[in-house]
């Protein structure tokens, strides 16, 4: 069992695949934080995101142990990770990690949650259920913004306009791209948490696993 979730920053995908993987017993990957270990790495080097020897370098020699590492939830992190995600060979270096996860799980599992931009469409086109999960920008930038603010202990408070702005920023790259850009699969189902609760939008994915596994 193959559950592919896609979806734009703070659309809420994380949460849902994480309370899906539980439901189901699967493992669960959140693609994203690969791309943000080697944006990581990559500014750890000294080197600039944008700079695609440094990313390149860094996506073969990633490390999946540093994908838990608090580190990784930083702005100037996310903002590296949509830059190295846009880059082909980076994308091609950390496919085949993706793919084995979700083929040969870990921990016995029976299957797997990946959540990302393009697990429908590139990583496992095959999924059982796709979900692409999207909210308003400005909803998304509010939650981003009050999540900020609880994670915050000292230092500058955020500043909402600006996580605004980077989530604006972020979208266009993510979408705009030329491979792999966030786009839902044909077949997957629309899950707009705009007005939609968490609750809503996690029996509207149970149902559509449900009929998937009939
Ligand atoms: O989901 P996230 O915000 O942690 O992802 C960080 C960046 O990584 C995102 O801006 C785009 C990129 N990404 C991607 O291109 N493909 C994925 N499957 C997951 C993330």
């Amino acid at each position: 069992m193959i559950i592919a979730v896609d979806g734009p920053a703070a659309s809420g995908k994380g949460t849902l695949a994480r309370r899906l993987a539980e439901r189901y017993n699967l493992a669960y990957l959140d693609t994203g934080s690969l791309y943000r270990a080697v944006a990581l790495a990559v500014l750890q080097s000294g080197a600039e995101p944008s700079d695609p020897k440094a990313a390149l370098k860094a996506a073969e020699a990633l490390d999946l142990t540093t994908i838990d590492a608090p580190a990784i939830r930083g702005d100037d992190v996310a903002r590296g990770a949509s830059i190295v995600a846009a880059m082909a060979p980076v994308r091609l270096a950390i496919k085949d990690v993706q793919r084995h996860f979700a083929q040969a799980p870990p921990g016995s599992k029976p299957g797997a949650v990946l959540d990302g931009r393009d697990i429908g469409t590139v990583i496992c086109p095959d999924a059982d259920a796709k979900i692409f999960v999207d909210a308003d920008v400005n909803v998304r930038a509010r939650r981003r913004y009050l999540e900020l603010k609880t994670r915050k202990s000292g230092g500058a408070s955020p500043n909402e306009a600006e996580v605004l702005a980077d989530l604006i920023e972020r979208d266009a790259r993510d979408r705009g791209r030329a491979i792999s850009p966030l786009q839902p699969a044909e077949d997957a189902l629309l899950l707009d948490t705009s007005n939609l609760s968490i609750e809503a939008a996690f029996q509207a994915a149970c149902d559509l696993v449900d009929q998937a596994t009939v």
